[in-house]
Formats: structure tokens, C-alpha cells, sequence
């Protein structure tokens, strides 16, 4: 009897120390090297007083992988170098969590994010080149040149403060400077808790921010044959499948993820979306990318891994013809404004007269529709959102500039 008790209990004891040697383990470098007593103290406190106080928190973060793999609530709120602390129930936590929270243990998510337009670029795009370090500022521009040493966007200056904060900065905040020096954050498309990749690759988190007429990606990417298989088999794709191993097996039909991030069938993941591009499509005349070539080439090994090889490359050519169409007719309609400015008939402020906001919307929301159509599979973005309304303002901004010629005139 008494032998039997003294066994279990060697059982018992061994089972113990190996689990937490497992346990120990698993945990990430970075915690083996420094544990710290308050970390130890925090394991299991935060999750069992926010079970009552924020549960919806701890039922999220249990369903993340981070849960799975024994990831702490301290983990990431603890602050990192600069941040600002906060005494928490008796414990020291972050005032605010960054990108740089995720990147003491995602260094290569990180990296990738930082060379890519979501990064630095973004914020740039609507406050100029203020808000960042030179570092920040060499670092960006070393790999998008002219895209963050620039300017405030004039219309974000004439729509005023606050309709910024709410409009331009929801969505370009993905890349903002954290007072910690860090830049953007990961929870735009992963969020905070479920750290989830089956809600980065869903096609509706992109479209939180690629939507509307200026970036229809959201729409073209639902009126294509992609977007609508996928609805229809959604439930049988294998969002959840590890990125490094995803095969066409897990993802038949592909997301916005899919072409322009995933490592499908031992393709690279990247976090930097700009990877796979050969087009600037979003500026007013689209030129070749630094990178068309390889650019280029990445995207099509991806269309590669579903389709075969001809239907690949007369898809690229089809489009292609369509910047080059849509370059035409931007080009012909600016040229008119250009001149007018030139000839002294529109004032050099951009934003304060009805021809500058037809031209903006001609290659802003037009112009750009029609090429973002033409590589996604959006055919009536390529046409009556797109080519269609080039035309129909063309003549529109022609009117304008005869009548400001013949006021002139009289004015004279
Ligand atoms: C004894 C209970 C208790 C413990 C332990 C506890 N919290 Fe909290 N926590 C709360 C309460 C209560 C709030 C406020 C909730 C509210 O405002 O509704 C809160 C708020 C927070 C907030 C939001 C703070 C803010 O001001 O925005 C964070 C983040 C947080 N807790 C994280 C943690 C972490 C991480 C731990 C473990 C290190 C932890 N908590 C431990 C009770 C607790
Ligand atoms: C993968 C990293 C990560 C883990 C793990 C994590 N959190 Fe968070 N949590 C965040 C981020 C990011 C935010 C947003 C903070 C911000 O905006 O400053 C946040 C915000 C919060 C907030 C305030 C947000 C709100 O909606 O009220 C609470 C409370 C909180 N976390 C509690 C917890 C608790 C409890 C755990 C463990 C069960 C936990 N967190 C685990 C990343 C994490
Ligand atoms: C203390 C280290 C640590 C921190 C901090 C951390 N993670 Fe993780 N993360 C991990 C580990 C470990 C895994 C599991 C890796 C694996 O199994 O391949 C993981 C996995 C992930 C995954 C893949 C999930 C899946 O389903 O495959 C995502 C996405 C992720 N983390 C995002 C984040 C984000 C966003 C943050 C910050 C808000 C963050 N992580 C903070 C360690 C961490
Ligand atoms: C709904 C989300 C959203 C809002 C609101 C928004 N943007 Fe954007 N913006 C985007 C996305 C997405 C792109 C990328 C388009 C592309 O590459 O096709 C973009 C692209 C841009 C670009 C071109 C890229 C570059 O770096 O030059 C500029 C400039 C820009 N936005 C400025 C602004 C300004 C200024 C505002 C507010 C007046 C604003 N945006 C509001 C999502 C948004
Ligand atoms: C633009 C949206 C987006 C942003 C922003 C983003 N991610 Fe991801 N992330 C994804 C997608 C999509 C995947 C899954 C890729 C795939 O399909 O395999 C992913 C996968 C991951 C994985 C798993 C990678 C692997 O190889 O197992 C980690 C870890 C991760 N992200 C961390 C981060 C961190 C850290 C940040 C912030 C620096 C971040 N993500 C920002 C969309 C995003
Ligand atoms: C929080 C808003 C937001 C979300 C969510 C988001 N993006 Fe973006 N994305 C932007 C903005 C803003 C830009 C424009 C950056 C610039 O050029 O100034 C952009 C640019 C891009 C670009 C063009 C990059 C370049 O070099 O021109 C691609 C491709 C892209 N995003 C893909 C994605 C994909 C795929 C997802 C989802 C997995 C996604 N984005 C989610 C805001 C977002
Ligand atoms: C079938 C693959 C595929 C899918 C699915 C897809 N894209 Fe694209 N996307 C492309 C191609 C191809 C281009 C043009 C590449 C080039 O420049 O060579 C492109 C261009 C873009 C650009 C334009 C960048 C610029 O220069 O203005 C953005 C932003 C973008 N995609 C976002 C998205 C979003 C968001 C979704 C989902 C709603 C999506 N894409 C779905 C293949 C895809
Ligand atoms: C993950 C797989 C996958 C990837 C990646 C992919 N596609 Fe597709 N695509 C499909 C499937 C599945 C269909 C529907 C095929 C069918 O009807 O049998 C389809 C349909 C199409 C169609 C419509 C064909 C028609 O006439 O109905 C075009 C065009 C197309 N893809 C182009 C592309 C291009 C270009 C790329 C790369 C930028 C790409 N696809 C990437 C899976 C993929």
C-alpha cells in the first residue's frame, strides 16, 4: 500500500517536472532569457480577473494559437524599451500596445512590414514626412523613394483636422509612428486577441480599407470569378491552414491574401504587400515599378500555382493594354488643366475650383478603377465605372475650359 502511495507520487512528480520543462520549453527565446519575477507572478492572474471583468478578451485570446502555444496575457502587455508604463492591479502593463509589442517575437513579420507601403508610406501619404525620424525617413525612402519625404496632402489640409482624424487616418494609420519609435501596428488585419490568419486572409478585412471608388478592390475583387466561387466555398477552404505549408489544397480559390502575401505551395509568405506589384497603379499615369521584372514574375509563379501559363500571360497583356489606354485619355484631360494653370486661368492652389475636382476625380476614382479592374477581374470597373466615365468628364472638363477661355476674353 504504502508502496503504491510512494510510486504515484514518483509517477506524479516526474509527469510534473517534464510538462514544465515542455512548457518551458515551448515558450518563445526571448522569455528564457529573461522570466523575471513579476512575469511569473502574472501568469494566470490577468486571464482569471479579466474572465469576470472583460470576458469576451480571454474567450478571444483563447482561441488564438498564441494560447495554444502558451503565450501569456503579459506576453505582449508588458511594456517593451520606451513605452510608457502603467501600475495595473499590482502589476506594471504598457499604456498602449504597438507593432513593436508583436515584434519582439515576429522580427521577420516585422521587417517585411516595414519595407512595404503599409509601413512609413501610409501615414506619409496623408501628413507629409513630419512625424518621423530621419532614420525612419531614410529607411522608407530607400525603398519607396519619394514617399515619405513629401508634403501633407493638400486635400487633407482643405477638409480640415478633424475629418482627418475620423477619414484619411482610420485607414492610414496602418503605418503611423508609435511614440515608442516603432512604426504601424499588426492588429488591422490579424486583431488584438484571436491574432487570427484566417481573418487576415478574408477578403472583407483588406476591403476594410481597400474599398470605395478611389480603391474598389473590395468590389472588383467580389464582381470577379475569385470573389464569387469564394463565397460560394468559403466553407470548405481551409482558412486556418499554416502559412508555411499553405497549398491549393487549404486555398482552391484565391483572397487578396493569397495573391499578394501568402507562401502558397512553398512560395514565400511576405508581409510586404508591395512585393508582387509591377504597376504604380494608384498615381494619375501608371509607370513601370523599379521591380517590374521580378515584381511581376512573383505575382504571376503565384497565378501560376492555379492556372495554367497562356491564360496567365494573355491576362497580363489584356491588362496591360488597359494602363496604357487609360494613361492616354488621363493624360490628354490633365494636359488641358495643366495648360489653363499655365495661361494663368486657374489660380495655383489645387482644390478651389470646379475643373481641379473633375480632374481629380477623373484619374483618382476613374483612372484608377479602370486599371485596378483590368488586374483583378473586375470588367465593369474596367468599363462603366472606368473608361466609360474618362470620356464623359473629358468632355466635361473641355466644356470648363472653353468657358473660362471666353470669360477671359470678355474679361479683357
Ligand atoms: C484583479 C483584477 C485584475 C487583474 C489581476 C488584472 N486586471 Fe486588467 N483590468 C481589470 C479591470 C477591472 C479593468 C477595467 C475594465 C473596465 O474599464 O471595464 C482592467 C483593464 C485592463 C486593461 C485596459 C486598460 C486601459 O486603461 O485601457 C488592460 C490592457 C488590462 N486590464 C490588462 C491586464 C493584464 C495584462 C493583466 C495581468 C498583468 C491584468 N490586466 C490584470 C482588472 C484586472
Ligand atoms: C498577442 C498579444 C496580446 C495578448 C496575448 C493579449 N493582449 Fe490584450 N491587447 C493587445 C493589444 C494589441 C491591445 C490593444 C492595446 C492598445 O490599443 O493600446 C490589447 C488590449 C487589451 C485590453 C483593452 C482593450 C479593450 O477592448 O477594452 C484588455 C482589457 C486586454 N487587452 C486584456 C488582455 C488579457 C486579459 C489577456 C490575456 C487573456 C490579453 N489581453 C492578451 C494584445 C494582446
Ligand atoms: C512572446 C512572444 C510573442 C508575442 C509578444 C506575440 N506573438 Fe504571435 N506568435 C508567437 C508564437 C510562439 C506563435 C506560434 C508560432 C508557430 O506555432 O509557428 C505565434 C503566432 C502568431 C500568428 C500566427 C497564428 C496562426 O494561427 O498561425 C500570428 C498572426 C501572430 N502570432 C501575430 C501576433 C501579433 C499581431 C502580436 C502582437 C499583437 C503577436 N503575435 C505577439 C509568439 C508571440
Ligand atoms: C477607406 C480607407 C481610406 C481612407 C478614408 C483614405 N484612404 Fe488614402 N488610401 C487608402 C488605400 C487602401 C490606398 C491604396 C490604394 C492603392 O494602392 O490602390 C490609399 C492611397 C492613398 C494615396 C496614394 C498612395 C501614396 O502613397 O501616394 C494617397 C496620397 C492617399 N491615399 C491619401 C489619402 C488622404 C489625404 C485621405 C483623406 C483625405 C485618404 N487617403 C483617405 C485608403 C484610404
Ligand atoms: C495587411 C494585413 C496584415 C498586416 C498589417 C499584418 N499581417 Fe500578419 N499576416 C497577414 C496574412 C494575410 C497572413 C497569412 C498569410 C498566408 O496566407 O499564409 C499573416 C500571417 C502572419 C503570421 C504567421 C506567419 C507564418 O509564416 O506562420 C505572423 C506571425 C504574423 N502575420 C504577424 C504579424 C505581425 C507581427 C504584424 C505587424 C508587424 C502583422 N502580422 C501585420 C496579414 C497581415
Ligand atoms: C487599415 C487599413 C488597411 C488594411 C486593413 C489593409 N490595407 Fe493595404 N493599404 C492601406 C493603405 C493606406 C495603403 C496605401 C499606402 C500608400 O501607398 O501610401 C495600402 C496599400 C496596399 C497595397 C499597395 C502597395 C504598394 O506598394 O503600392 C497592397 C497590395 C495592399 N495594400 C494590400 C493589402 C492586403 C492584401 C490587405 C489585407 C490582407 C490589406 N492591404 C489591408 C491600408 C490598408
Ligand atoms: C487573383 C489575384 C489577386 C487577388 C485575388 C487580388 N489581387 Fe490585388 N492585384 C493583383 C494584381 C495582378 C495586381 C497588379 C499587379 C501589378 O502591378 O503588376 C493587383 C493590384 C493591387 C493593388 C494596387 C496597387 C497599386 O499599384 O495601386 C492593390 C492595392 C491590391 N491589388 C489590393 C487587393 C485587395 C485589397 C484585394 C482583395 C479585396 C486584392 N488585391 C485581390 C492580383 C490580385
Ligand atoms: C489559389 C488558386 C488561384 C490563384 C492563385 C489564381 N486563381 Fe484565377 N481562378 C482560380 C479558380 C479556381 C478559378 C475558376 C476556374 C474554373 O472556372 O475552373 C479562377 C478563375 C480565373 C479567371 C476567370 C476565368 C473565366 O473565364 O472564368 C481569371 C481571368 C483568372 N482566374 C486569372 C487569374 C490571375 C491573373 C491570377 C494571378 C494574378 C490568378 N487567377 C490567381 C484560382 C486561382
Amino acid at each position: 500500500m504504502i508502496f503504491r502511495n510512494v510510486f504515484i507520487s514518483i509517477i506524479i512528480a516526474a509527469a510534473m517536472i517534464i510538462s514544465a520543462f515542455l512548457i518551458h520549453e515551448a515558450r518563445p527565446k526571448v522569455e528564457l532569457s529573461q522570466p523575471g519575477p513579476e512575469y511569473i507572478r502574472a501568469i494566470g492572474k490577468c486571464a482569471t480577473c479579466h474572465l469576470q471583468e472583460t470576458s469576451a478578451i480571454v474567450h478571444q485570446f483563447s482561441m488564438s494559437k498564441h494560447a495554444s502555444k502558451n503565450i501569456t496575457c503579459y506576453d505582449c502587455h508588458r511594456a517593451q524599451n520606451n513605452q510608457e508604463e502603467i501600475d495595473h492591479k499590482g502589476f506594471t502593463i504598457a499604456k498602449s500596445l504597438t507593432a513593436l509589442n508583436c515584434s519582439q517575437c515576429h522580427t521577420t513579420e516585422y521587417s517585411q512590414f516595414l519595407r512595404s507601403r503599409h509601413g512609413a508610406p501610409a501615414w506619409a501619404a496623408v501628413t507629409g514626412d513630419e512625424d518621423f525620424t530621419e532614420k525612419q525617413i531614410d529607411y522608407a525612402e530607400k525603398y519607396h523613394p519619394g514617399s515619405v519625404k513629401r508634403d501633407a496632402n493638400k486635400l487633407a489640409i482643405a477638409e480640415g483636422p478633424g475629418v482627418m482624424e475620423k477619414g484619411c487616418m482610420s485607414c492610414h494609420s496602418v503605418g503611423k509612428p508609435n511614440t515608442d519609435g516603432s512604426i504601424g501596428n499588426c492588429t488591422s488585419c490579424h486583431a488584438r486577441h484571436s491574432t487570427s490568419i484566417a481573418l487576415a486572409r478574408q477578403p472583407e478585412t483588406c476591403g476594410q480599407c481597400h474599398m470605395g471608388p478611389d480603391h474598389s478592390q473590395l468590389e472588383i475583387y467580389n464582381e470577379s470569378k475569385h470573389g464569387v466561387l469564394y463565397l460560394l466555398q468559403k466553407p470548405w477552404l481551409n482558412l486556418n491552414a499554416d502559412p508555411t505549408t499553405l497549398s491549393t489544397k487549404d486555398m482552391s480559390v484565391p483572397t487578396c491574401a493569397t495573391c499578394h502575401m501568402s507562401g502558397l505551395e512553398g512560395m514565400n509568405v511576405t508581409h510586404n504587400v508591395t512585393e508582387r506589384l509591377s504597376w504604380w497603379l494608384f498615381a494619375p499615369i501608371s509607370n513601370k515599378r523599379p521591380n517590374y521584372n521580378l515584381g511581376q514574375e512573383t505575382m504571376k509563379n503565384t497565378c501560376l500555382k492555379c492556372h495554367a501559363k497562356t491564360h496567365v500571360e494573355k491576362f497580363y497583356k489584356e491588362a496591360e493594354d488597359v494602363v496604357i489606354a487609360t494613361n492616354n485619355k488621363v493624360q490628354y484631360a490633365l494636359d488641358i488643366v495643366n495648360l489653363l494653370r499655365k495661361e494663368g486661368l486657374l489660380t495655383p492652389e489645387p482644390f478651389d475650383e470646379p475643373i481641379e475636382f473633375i480632374a481629380f476625380d477623373l484619374w483618382h476614382y476613374f483612372g484608377r478603377t479602370a486599371k485596378h479592374g483590368a488586374f483583378m477581374g473586375g470588367a465593369d470597373f474596367v468599363q462603366w465605372h472606368g473608361n466609360y466615365e474618362l470620356l464623359l468628364k473629358t468632355t466635361e472638363i473641355e466644356e470648363l475650359a472653353e468657358t473660362l477661355r471666353e470669360r477671359a476674353n470678355t474679361e479683357k
